[in-house]
């Protein structure tokens, strides 16, 4: 259909037009916008492979209806914007929508609300609108229908006039009902809309058993929802576990065909009485707001609480709420007028891969780390990814110069999706992983069962750096005011050369510094003094021996009385401690019997930097015989009524094992605020009982 010239020619035209710098004339842009979207479309619909993102397809729609509006006569019968969009296949019979079902407009921006709320109050001659504001569902939009209260037919959108027909389909969905008792409020007849989803735990948990099963992986739990529509088998839409949340009350009749919407005066009463009859609605994100101010808090609040929702959203819907002043605004031929789609910011853009660079790790590992074209990215303007490792770029066959898809979703780092091999004009340069530490030169070394590269000579100048930087760092030994950046200057200066110099600072010297004066030197050597008493369960972590993590340093803490006992232990020592794996024993021995390790904890400890083991560094005792005895327990996120240590004291006190990883081990996650990955994979497991910090407390206190 295109050749691969005129691919990269309509994606290099979309960018110059999402730039929006045109100064053509306005029939010119208007055909270039035509050619893009089509050409966009076709990707997306037909090869199903986009190369752009959503978010992109979306701003180039809008400057071609916008453009359009200001000028009618460029408007043509071909133009991507007299149809909406459809997904008719030929395999299901094609039904006639009894009322259209219209698209959205979209919005993005508190301004385009503020131009929203403008029109509606002129077209309705109001001054004070209500709005009811609800999220946007991510899936597929379904119809039901019901005559004398038995469900006789559900459909797709397919291109809002007809859609295509799954009754089969419906029935076999648990959250619609087959049977609504519509006749007892007057309605022979209704047709109730609503958005079909797969909810992320469920679709996590689906992909796992594919998984499981060897089965090709399911991409997103919206294509995956959509899909499951339009099975010819019912039984693969009920195993999907496919659930319909119901938006609207498209249309009622009583006995006699009469209109009977008039019955309710409110959108939010409609909806009301729709969960009443057993159909599920949306609880969270819904709200009667009273103005447009309003509205906009509304919408950015849910856009920052995103994540918390079950279900993949996209964005706020904001309908006007009477039925009455709806009718009054009316609609287009492609959306009603009395409401709009407020869309949160883009997750996927589509920048240039420029170069990469490689980061040294403190234990040596080398990061590959993409440097992009600067591109916007739900807020965040994104120009470096981290490829992880070697075979990460392989994997994906990325290469200098490619076009490469990028998504930031919720609390993940930006990550690159895929390079659009399609758009190369071979020019483009593979990537060459090196050989040598890019710092100092050593040969690099990789381990049978790691993925990464490492260099393994740990004086190379760039390891030390990252070390002191990790030494100072809240994880370790949390000198407050001690930065990185802090770090680099001073070490830059000739100050630091080993994490001993971090305690023999010349403070009067860093008095004199730009940027720094008395207060801060003074401020710093407070934090280092109190820094130097830490407990030997921190200093341990922060010596950056390989994988000794947290957890595995407290473990070892317990049993010792001095840090330098270490140096005497053996292998068994080690592996005696339950939970301390051959690994770390290795590495923990390969550190405390080299001379120069031992010369720089030595001089630390002649700067005043404790080595003796304290209180803190026992762990809390389990007491046998509690509320939660014999359970396994983890604390994510960051808890409101207590410190994490005070939580796990709590814990052990009812009997419970503190645990550091969510795996089949566990059995109960007590999540804080702003809890991210772990809870989302006890949720994916399915097995593990989930709290939050007021279930706990009422747990152990029983
Ligand atoms: S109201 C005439 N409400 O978004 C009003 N739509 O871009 C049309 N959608 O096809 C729909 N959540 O499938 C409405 N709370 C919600 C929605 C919602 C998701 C979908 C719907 C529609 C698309 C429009």
């Amino acid at each position: 259909m295109y050749t691969k010239r005129e691919e990269k020619e309509l994606y290099d035209l979309s960018k110059s037009l999402l730039a929006g710098k045109d100064k053509r004339a306005p029939k010119e842009v208007a055909a270039d916008l035509r050619r893009v979207i089509t050409y966009h479309e076709w990707k997306y619909y037909v090869q199903n492979d986009p190369v752009i993102s959503d978010y992109e397809y979306d701003l180039l729609f809008k400057q071609l209806q916008e453009l359009e509006a200001e000028h009618p006569k460029l408007k043509t019968a071909d133009s991507p914007t007299q149809r909406v969009s459809s997904d008719l296949s030929p395999e299901f019979e094609t039904v006639r929508h009894k009322v259209p079902m219209l698209s959205l407009d979209n919005s993005y921006n508190a301004n385009d609300l503020y131009k929203f709320d403008e029109q509606v109050r002129k077209l309705t001659g109001e001054k004070h609108i209500i709005y009811s504001v609800e999220p946007k569902l991510d899936g597929g939009s379904i119809a039901l229908l019901y005559e004398d209260d038995v469900l006789v037919r559900a459909a797709t959108r397919g291109n809002g006039r007809e859609g295509e027909e799954m009754t089969p389909n419906a029935r076999a969905m648990r959250s619609i009902p087959l049977r609504v008792a519509f006749t007892d409020k007057g309605i022979q007849q209704a047709e109730v809309r609503g958005e079909a989803v797969i909810r992320k735990d469920v679709f996590h948990k689906l992909n796992k058993q594919r998984q499981e099963e060897g089965l090709i992986l399911l991409a997103n739990a919206r294509n995956s929802a959509t899909g499951g529509l339009r099975t010819k088998d019912p039984s693969e839409t009920a195993e999907r576990g496919i659930e319909a949340y119901m938006y609207q009350l498209a249309f009622a009749r009583d006995k006699y065909g009469k209109d009977a919407i008039p019955i309710f005066r409110s959108h939010h009463e409609s909806m009301d009485l729709i969960a009443d009859l057993g159909f599920r609605i949306v609880t969270k994100g819904r709200k009667l707001c009273k103005d447009i101010e309003a509205v906009i808090a509304f919408c950015e609040t849910c856009e920052q609480e995103r994540d918390d929702f079950p279900y993949e959203i996209d964005g706020m819907v904001v309908k006007v709420d009477s039925f009455a002043l709806q009718e009054k605004c009316g609609s287009t031929s492609h959306h009603p007028r009395w409401a709009v789609a407020y869309k949160f910011k883009a997750r996927q853009a589509t920048s240039k891969l420029l170069n990469v660079e490689y980061q040294i790790g403190k234990t040596g590992t080398i990061t590959p780390v993409a440097k992009l074209t600067p591109v916007a990215l739900a807020g965040v303007t994104v120009s470096s990814v981290s490829l992880h490792n070697e075979d990460f770029i392989t994997g994906k066959d990325l290469r200098i110069g490619d076009q490469v898809l990028v998504e930031r979703a919720g609390d993940v780092i930006p990550y690159i999706v895929k390079s659009l091999a399609d758009l190369r004009d071979g020019s483009e340069t593979p990537i060459k992983f090196p050989k040598k530490c890019p710092s100092c030169g050593t040969k690099l070394i990789r381990a049978e069962d790691e993925a990464a590269w490492r260099c393994p000579n740990a004086s190379c100048e760039a390891q030390v750096l990252q070390r002191m930087i990790f030494h100072v760092s809240k994880d370790a030994m949390d000198i407050d005011g001690f930065g990185h950046k802090q770090i680099i200057r001073f070490y830059e200066l000739g100050w630091l050369h080993s994490i001993a110099d971090i305690y023999n600072l010349d403070y009067d010297a860093i008095a004199e510094l730009e940027g720094l004066g008395e207060k801060s030197a003074h401020k710093l050597r407070t934090s280092i003094e109190k820094a130097k008493q830490n407990p030997i369960s921190r200093l341990l972590h922060s010596l950056s021996i390989h994988h000794l993590g947290k957890r595995a340093s407290s473990l070892i803490a317990a049993r010792v009385k001095h840090v330098l006992e270490l140096k005497d232990w053996t292998m068994e020592n080690l592996t005696d401690i339950p939970d301390i794996g051959p690994v770390v024993a290795k590495n923990v021995l390969e550190f405390f019997s080299e001379p120069k390790n031992i010369r720089i904890l030595e001089r630390m400890e002649g700067l005043g930097v404790n080595m003796h083991q304290t209180k803190d560094d026992k762990p809390p005792q389990i007491k046998h015989g509690g509320p939660l005895d014999g359970k396994t327990i983890l604390f994510t996120g960051t808890l409101s009524q207590m410190t994490r240590e005070e939580a796990e004291a709590l814990a052990a006190n009812a009997g419970a094992k503190n645990i550091s990883a969510v795996s089949g081990n566990l059995n109960i996650l007590v999540v804080g605020e702003k809890a991210g990955s772990k809870l989302k994979k006890a949720q994916g497991l399915g097995t593990v009982e989930i709290l939050s910090e007021e279930e706990f407390l009422k747990k152990v206190k029983t």
